[in-house]
């Protein structure tokens, strides 16, 4: 890695001490003072230093991958610590880019949750697939930013074909269409200010969602503007599925009382526990009551794509809009998700706003520019990544790795059900299995089950492999696997459980 450019004439020199090539200036008078408009920057490097530079990187990448099933699905580390390590101001000059590289490789990055892991079960996980991975390298370095069809037309026909793609497996009619979002939280944000324009933004709006929604609901009716007393939480039934009758109820109460229901959302599997709202009654619902449905699918809605999974979500295609997480079960790297709306044209009437600036930008009927269609106006290229990925591995091999998740899931709850150790918290409806210590016959009561679980999450998580984590269940405590990883087998799944039975006796002792 001996070359360098000069940056006053922009030629390529060998660094002193490899000799200079017949390019190159006799002297270096590289240095800020002396650079012109006209010279290079010092922000670039080689050809030949760019490639060792990725090729040290990628080895550092394959390197971790290959090592991961024999490493724990979490590192972390105090505060104190990593700012020691971390904190300070930005250097005036720079230091020898594999020193970096190393530095963010062995010391940076491995300070987080590998929700890659074979063994990562908590919260809810993804698995890139490589030619995502590489995806996401190649779209920062060619700069793409899907904006405008302008600025990006290739990008841009991808990304309809891939919100195509999705809008065959959701069961939408031609006219259906959407975007790409950063994830489930952006594109609950989109979907409710276009169900609000909808409804033309009336005074006293209000949305409504079961109380095993997302978070993200909460925030993204805040974000729009709805008041406290419009964000309505209807009671879940035993399975934590919306109730029918209190959600009718709460509207009808509402109504009454002024205010103004502007959207419905849905659960396509909750994140506590997977499970799926009566898509079919509340689609009913919404068409006679000419109200938004939004279906939450960013975990569950790529079950989809298998014979099984669309029998689950069946409804989903009737909603408004649908919310779904390539980089949760369709195995990208952060970030992708996605919004479809059954009528794209709802979309575009919420979000285009005309600005002089890019008034150059226009192409016209059928190019649409993506940012008409969202919160973003700079944009990366999501696309290329699920594009990429299913272009090289095929559907076949998709539906085999989601269904896995559903068979893995159903696997571990049969092991939940057998253990005399073990209680089921919910029937499992997707991927996600919620359990707890509970021995037959030793009777404790809740604290004491709670006090046994919350120490079993502990041991688990200083002390195996696995990553777990916890939901509250009916007030209960529940431990709870998500399993969706591609390369998860039924081993890791079952040493999992055998060590939280172990971990679980030992609490008792
Ligand atoms: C059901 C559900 N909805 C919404 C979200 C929010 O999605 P994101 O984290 O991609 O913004 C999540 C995240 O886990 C989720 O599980």
């Amino acid at each position: 890695m001996g070359m360098e450019y000069d940056r006053q004439s922009c030629k390529r020199y060998k660094k002193p001490g490899n000799g200079m090539d017949q390019d190159s200036n006799e002297t270096d008078t590289r240095g800020a003072s002396q650079v012109s408009a006209e010279s290079c920057s010092d922000l670039q490097m080689t050809p030949e230093q760019m490639l060792d530079l990725a090729h040290r990187a990628i080895e550092l990448v394959i390197e971790r991958i290959e090592k991961l099933p024999q490493e724990g699905a979490w590192d972390g580390e105090f505060k104190q610590e990593l700012e020691d390590q971390l904190m300070g101001l930005p250097p005036e000059l720079g230091r020898p880019a594999e020193e970096v590289l190393e530095q963010a490789a062995r010391k940076i990055l491995p300070m987080a949750s590998r929700h890659d892991h074979p063994r990562s079960f908590a919260f809810i996980p993804t698995s890139p697939t490589w030619p995502g991975v590489l995806a996401e390298f190649m779209t920062a370095a060619y700069a793409v930013n899907t904006a405008t069809w302008l600025t990006a037309s290739g990008p841009s026909q991808v990304e309809l074909a891939v919100i195509d793609w999705f809008r065959r497996w959701v069961g939408y009619p031609d006219g259906a269409g959407g975007l790409l979002t950063s994830g489930g939280s952006s594109a609950s944000v989109n979907a409710l200010v276009a169900a609000r324009e909808n409804a033309d933004n009336p005074q006293r709006a209000a949305v409504y969602m079961s109380d095993q929604s997302h978070s993200a609901h909460i925030r993204a009716a805040r974000i729009i503007g709805i008041r406290p007393e419009g964000i309505r939480m209807i009671a879940s039934d035993e399975h934590y599925r919306l109730d029918m009758e209190a959600l009718v109820r709460a509207v009808m109460q509402d109504r009454e009382q002024g205010l103004s229901p502007i959207a419905i959302c849905a659960n396509a599997g909750t994140s506590s526990t997977g499970a799926i709202d009566p898509l079919e009654a509340m689609a009913e619902f919404c068409e006679q009551e000419g109200i938004w449905l939004h279906v939450d699918a960013a975990y569950g809605g790529f079950a989809v794509v298998t014979d099984v999974g669309k029998q689950r979500l069946r409804g989903m295609e009737r909603a408004d809009s649908v919310g779904m997480d390539a980089h949760k079960w369709f195995f990208q790297p952060y970030e992708v998700g996605s919004l479809l709306v059954k009528d794209v044209t709802t979309l575009e009437k919420a979000f285009a706003v005309r600005h002089d600036v890019l008034q150059d930008t226009i192409w016209g009927a059928n190019h649409p520019n993506f940012s008409d269609r969202g919160l973003q106006l700079s944009r990366s290229f999501r696309a290329l990544k699920v594009w990429m990925s299913v272009q090289t591995f095929g559907m076949a091999a998709f539906r085999r790795a989601v269904s896995k998740g559903l068979e893995l899931a159903e696997r571990a709850e049969e092991f939940v059900r057998e253990s005399p150790d073990l209680e089921l918290m919910n029937p499992v409806s997707l991927s996600i299995v919620c359990f707890r210590i509970n021995p037959a016959g030793a009777g404790l009561d809740e604290d004491a089950l709670e006090k046994v679980n919350r120490a079993v999450l502990a041991h688990m998580f200083w002390d195996s492999p696995a990553l777990i984590s916890s939901t509250t269940l009916s007030g209960k405590f529940s431990l709870r696997l998500c399993i969706l990883n591609y390369t998860t087998r039924w081993k890791d799944v079952k040493e999992t459980l055998e060590a939280i039975v172990r971990f679980g006796r030992e609490a008792q002792s």
